[in-house]
């Protein structure tokens, strides 16, 4: 039997684009290392482009008439993604600033986060590796309609010893756990 031939345009219009929206406007920020490290795991059948929305001004219902160009692109860029990953920090158990101040944009005046499947991974210092601010997106996923994948998780705690100095992310079992979550997640996005 002959062989399909897919072209290369073939391929890449199939491909799962997947949104990475990092938490954190850090200029050594964990979390956006992860995403980094993402982006190099990713299943040859999808593509991952990471986000810069940490300077995004604050949400304020009464900018809606006149929304800033940066957010309109953000939002239509949220809307022709096939996925997003959350790579997400925790401040005082919950989700950053920065994650909420986009999530809100992104919800307003029409949600562009409707139906999308989604994964959460996060980054902490700490020993709880993020377990509260993973809790309040899931939350915050149920209003915005998103559908997370549930397993695997990753929470990397004690970032310090996971990552050498040029912020590579190094230990292996969080590198087999963030591969596996992408291709979940690749996986769990061609269901839709
Ligand atoms: C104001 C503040 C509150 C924090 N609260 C928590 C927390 O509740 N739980 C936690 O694990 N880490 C907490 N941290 C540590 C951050 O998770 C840590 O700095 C992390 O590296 C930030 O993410 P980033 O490296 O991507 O910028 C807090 C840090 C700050 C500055």
């Amino acid at each position: 039997m002959a062989r399909l031939q897919i072209s290369d345009s073939e391929k890449k219009r199939a491909a799962v684009r997947i949104l990475g929206i990092s938490g954190s406007g850090r200029e050594r920020s964990y979390n956006t290392a992860l995403l980094e490290a993402a982006k190099t795991l990713v299943p040859e059948a999808a593509v991952l482009e990471i986000l810069d929305l940490s300077r995004f001004q604050l949400f304020n219902e009464d900018l809606l008439a006149e929304m800033p160009e940066e957010i309109q692109e953000f939002k239509e860029r949220v809307k022709q993604s096939d996925a997003v990953l959350f790579a997400t920090p925790e401040y005082n158990y919950s989700v950053s600033a920065v994650l909420k101040n986009a999530i809100e944009w992104g919800n307003q005046p029409n949600n562009s986060w409707d139906g999308k499947p989604a994964a959460i991974i996060s980054a902490s210092i700490s020993l709880r590796g993020g377990a509260g601010a993973q809790a309040h997106l899931r939350q915050i996923m149920v209003d915005l309609n998103m559908h997370p994948i549930n397993q695997p998780q990753l929470l990397l705690a004690r970032t310090g010893e996971k990552f050498d100095a040029n912020l590579k992310l190094v230990d292996s079992a969080s590198l087999k756990t963030l591969q596996s979550l992408l291709d979940a997640l690749v996986e769990w996005s061609r269901r839709f």
